[in-house]
């Protein structure tokens, strides 16, 4: 085919101010040449596609008091927000660490960084569950400063492909690090009514635990393979026909939101890689050290509570948080994402 022939391809159109779906919004996507874009999505209140708005940046800047020269972590890279912030108050001394298990967003996010002029001398990043800070201490030597934002990215929840979210189709995955372990669906394929149930009950307290796992085993039983977001919230949707109708939409859609957090934590082992960070911190903090954390859900928040309590008990922390730090009206305002966030801190002794 000669050049006349080939038809010029239109870049997608904006339907309307903004496109729904994930892929069309190009201009979010590409914030280094849509900035004015971009920023009239964060001043309505959302995060832009492809984008994470880091929480409590101030008071955990506050907390962290980090002086150029210092050694820390950040143990959840993410989009790199915190990082960044982390790797102006080093002012070209000293280093940071950060770890995340995400194959997808990491790279994107160490290119992003590359390019403000962040490179190994200063910040080295390790595909590695945060699970294995005793490996990067080996390498980095005790931590003046550490941070952990747990749970999901935007870019993670927004991107229908990984199958984190009941709101858009995609394939039911929800894995942190698609290329290990397995998928949220496959994972159903197995499990018994029972483990379900409990599953529901403890990683997200459920209240209709017994009636969605009822379900979703039923459909299993029936040979309806459940592969997609989709499917899964219409079972979700099927289960919860005996709450009255004025009620149930709003209860359906809670109870979605719980399952898929439920199945999240399950599929990634999140409690026990929390678990197992929480136990190695004090060796891996430097006398003085501090280490503040962000939970965005009351299990994730009783693990880092009753740690921190435990260690100032052993006199391990000399200081822990009184009680959870939450994100100021304004932030939770101007970031619905913020509102459910606690920070916890504790000093090493
Ligand atoms: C809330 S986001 C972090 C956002 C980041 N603080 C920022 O400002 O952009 C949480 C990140 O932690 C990562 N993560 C969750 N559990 C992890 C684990 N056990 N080890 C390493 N990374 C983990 C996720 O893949 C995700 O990228």
């Amino acid at each position: 085919m000669d050049n006349q022939e080939q038809k010029h391809q239109r870049r997608p159109r904006y339907k309307g101010t903004h496109p729904k779906a994930f892929k069309d919004k190009y201009k979010e996507l590409q914030p280094e040449l849509y900035a004015d874009a971009v920023a009239k999505v964060i001043e309505k209140g959302n995060t832009p596609a492809g984008m994470h708005r880091s929480i409590c940046v101030k008071e955990i800047l506050e907390f962290l008091q980090i002086t150029p020269g210092q050694t820390g972590l950040d143990a959840t890279l993410g989009y790199g927000g915190h990082t960044l912030e982390m790797l102006k108050c080093l002012n070209s001394k000293g280093h940071l660490y950060t770890t995340d298990v995400d194959s997808i967003e990491l790279p994107r996010t160490r290119e992003r960084l590359e390019r403000l002029g962040y490179g190994p001398e200063i910040l080295t990043i390790r595909q590695t569950n945060f699970s294995n800070i005793d490996q990067i201490t080996s390498e980095s030597g005790p931590l003046d400063f550490i941070l952990a934002d747990l749970g999901v990215s935007s870019m993670q929840i927004d991107n229908p492909e990984r199958g984190f979210s009941f709101k858009t189709e995609g394939p039911l995955d929800l894995r942190l690090n698609p290329s290990k372990g397995i998928s949220a669906a496959d994972r159903l394929k197995t499990i018994s009514q029972e483990e379900l149930y409990g599953m529901l009950l403890e990683n997200s307290d459920e209240p209709h635990s017994a009636e969605i796992s009822r379900a979703i085993i039923s459909a299993i039983k029936k040979g309806t393979d459940i592969t997609t977001t989709s499917q899964l919230q219409q079972i979700i949707k099927d289960a919860l026909k005996f709450i009255p109708e004025k009620d149930r939409n709003d209860e359906v859609k809670k109870s979605c939101q719980r399952c898929f957090q439920a199945l999240r934590i399950d599929v990634n082992n999140e409690f026990e890689a929390l678990y197992e960070f929480l136990e190695k911190l004090p060796s891996a903090m430097a006398e003085g050290g501090r280490v503040a954390i962000l939970t965005f859900h009351s299990g994730e928040d009783r693990l880092v509570k009753k740690s921190f309590q435990r260690f100032y008990r052993e006199g391990i922390y000399r200081e822990i948080a009184p009680e959870a730090i939450r994100p100021s009206a304004a932030e939770c305002n101007s970031n619905s994402r913020a509102r459910c966030a606690k920070l916890r801190w504790a000093i090493k002794a």
